[in-house]
């Protein structure tokens, strides 16, 4: 990362609250970064229209319009790459993307994952810390390796698990400390800088 702000491109594929609070903190020039365009993987959602609301360039990638998932991949990298992102933001972005987009943005993509890592990876993250019985989850912000949540850890917030909790419940706390870990971390990251040394993720020059 440089003294400019930092390019950030972020993925999407639902309300988009995630992408709203990095809008929101990029308003302000001291955050050190600014969201140069915001892409998903369907249409008709509320993260598109949070962007377009903003002056930010969007656009949609579709699997099912591309003959292989592969085809998809490219196409979703060359977009994403045209707009030379410092860091792509998965936020809320329900796709596994694939390894020419690894290979080409290696070491600066980072996820946003609503569970304590190495805890409940996948897709039902918050349903499963319920089921299981925890009475402490969260979330974790770490950069993207071609596993599933596997990713060395950027940062994580613990988030309680109270008796009468619904998964809807318990995903709303979630996501009001994951809001906060992404803004803070993704603009420490974009500030300071940051390095992958094995597991461990130091953010600082
Ligand atoms: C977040 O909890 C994210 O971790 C999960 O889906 C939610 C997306 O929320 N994968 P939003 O679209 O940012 O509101």
């Amino acid at each position: 990362m440089t003294d400019r702000p930092a390019r950030l491109v972020v993925l999407v594929s639902g309300s988009g609250t995630n992408l709203q609070a990095l809008l929101d903190a990029c308003a302000d020039p001291a955050y050190g970064a600014r969201v140069v365009a915001v892409g998903a993987d369907r249409d008709d959602i509320e993260g598109l229209v949070r962007a377009e609301r903003a002056g930010v360039p969007t656009f949609v990638k579709q699997v099912g319009h591309f003959t292989s998932r592969e085809h998809w991949d490219r196409a979703l990298t060359d977009t994403v790459a045209a707009f030379e992102p410092d860091l792509v933001v998965l936020a809320g972005f329900m796709k596994l993307v694939g390894a020419q987009f690894l290979e080409r943005f290696d070491g600066r993509v980072v996820n946003t994952h609503p569970a304590l890592s190495p805890s409940f990876p996948g897709m039902h993250g918050p349903a499963d810390a319920l089921a299981y019985g925890v009475k402490v989850t969260g979330c974790t912000l770490f950069v993207v390796d071609a596993g599933v949540d596997t990713g060395a850890i950027v940062a994580q917030r613990a988030v309680p698990v109270e008796d009468d909790d619904t998964v809807e419940s318990l995903h709303e706390r979630i996501k009001v400390a994951e809001r906060g870990m992404l803004v803070d971390t993704v603009g420490r990251m974009a500030r300071e800088g940051f390095r992958v040394e094995g597991r461990r993720v130091l953010l600082g020059r």
